[in-house]
């Protein structure tokens, strides 16, 4: 999904700089060329050799022998996407004031192309007025700046500060690496954006239940284009859409039901200004859930058991539809684009993202898919494409809606 990016990592000394020859790895594994740079400290944490193992290119750091004697700038013009992590209150704090003092930061600040910065520190130095002054600082100047995220820190207690797992950094990547490819500019700074995502799980007794193959990855990837375009974010999530990762400053609310799917997102439309309901919600529940596991013998289900089911509430149909800008899915088998647009008008939605289903190659629970966005005065189709590429059509096209 990164194939052809040129992405280099800058990695100072935080005790997290142990992760980072893994998610150098899965940086490698999703298609991109990666090289790295590390600060003098990082090099206490972790060897340079490892990197160059694993780039099988020579780490830019102090007193090395680089194949460009201006390595520091070598690195920076060859780059399309530097990622500074962990990234220390030390380092972050030069970054701000322009401080060069070692071959990494020298090329971060020779880097003129778009840099995701994953802070990773203490919680009481994280909280500290300088730093949150060096991180408003940061994002005014043009970086992406992930949230730390809560939890158990490496001096034993629990705080916010850890670094986000590497497959949350490399949710943020592809929606950066994506944001960054396009022409227009995205930002939607201050709008507050509910997105599902997820097929519902409508239970028939303890151990079972109604559901769908939805996987929840077209969901997740228009969250994280959102959050890394500025937004704020929420992502109402089922079962099915929770072994994906998710970086911190995504909002999360689980739920498994359409019932419950119902009552997140009417609660969460009132402040929001866009509502985007990809999740997959099963039209039928059954009408009764059995409170004990349901058993073969013949008392309770005979050979041919027939489940009764009831009408789920259509979700997208009942929501308010004054305030937040209203985007639906429709999967369709056939007649995509007439289909879409009678749903459009049914559910009264802004726009419908419609996508064939009969196909086996995109779709459910793959990376890519080919859809057609419809709205009252537009069309746009999108030929077989990555989901973040979608996410992103679908997020631009919505700017240029008028309520
Ligand atoms: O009617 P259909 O299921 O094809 O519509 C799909 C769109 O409607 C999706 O955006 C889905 O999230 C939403 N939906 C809903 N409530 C339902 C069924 C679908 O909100 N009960």
């Amino acid at each position: 999904m990164l194939e052809g990016l040129k992405i280099a990592v800058y990695v100072s000394g935080g005790i997290a700089a142990y992760k980072i020859p893994d998610f150098v790895r899965s940086l490698i594994k999703a298609g991109a060329q990666v090289r790295v740079a590390m600060t003098p400290a990082a090099e206490q944490f972790v060897t340079p050799f490892t990197f160059e193992v694993l780039t099988k290119y020579p780490v830019l750091r102090d007193q090395s022998t680089y194949p460009d004697p201006v390595g520091h700038i070598h690195l920076a013009d060859w780059l399309d996407l530097a990622i500074l992590v962990p990234a220390t209150a030390n380092s972050l704090g030069k970054l701000v004031h322009g401080i060069a003092d070692n071959e990494a930061l020298a090329s971060l600040l020779a880097c003129n192309r778009p840099c995701l910065i994953v802070p990773a520190m203490n919680n009481k130095m994280w909280d500290h007025p300088a730093t949150q002054r060096n991180i408003d600082q940061l994002r005014q100047d043009g970086y992406y700046v992930l949230d730390p995220a809560k939890g158990f820190l490496a001096e034993g207690y629990e705080g916010k500060g850890r670094m986000p797992e590497g497959q949350e950094i490399l949710q943020a990547v592809m929606a950066l690496a994506t944001i960054s490819q396009q022409e227009q500019r995205l930002d939607l700074t201050g709008q507050k954006i509910v997105i599902s995502a997820g097929g519902t799980q409508e239970a028939i007794d303890p151990v079972r239940y109604i559901s769908n193959h939805s996987s929840g990855k077209m969901g997740l990837a228009i969250a994280h284009v959102a959050a890394l375009a500025g937004a704020q974010v929420t992502l109402v999530r089922t079962p099915s859409a929770r072994d994906l990762a998710v970086i911190p400053e995504i909002q999360l609310i689980d739920v498994e039901d359409a019932h419950q799917l119902q009552t997140a997102m009417t609660e969460e439309v009132q402040e929001a200004d866009m509502v985007v309901m990809a999740a997959a919600v099963s039209d039928y529940r059954p009408a009764q859930v059995a409170e004990q596991k349901i058993k073969k013998d013949k008392s309770q289900v005979s050979n041919d058991w027939h489940l009764h089911l009831v009408e789920n509430p259509d979700i997208l149909a009942g929501l308010p539809k004054d305030r937040a800008l209203v985007i639906g899915f429709a999967a369709e088998t056939q007649d995509v684009e007439k289909n879409a647009t009678a749903k459009l008008v049914r559910k009264g939605a802004d726009m419908i993202v419609a996508n064939d289903v009969s196909r086996s190659d995109i779709g459910f629970g793959t990376d890519q898919n080919a859809v057609t966005l419809v709205t009252h005065q537009d069309k746009r189709c999108l030929a077989k494409t990555s989901k973040f590429q979608i996410a992103w059509a679908i997020l631009d096209m919505a700017q240029s809606i008028q309520k």
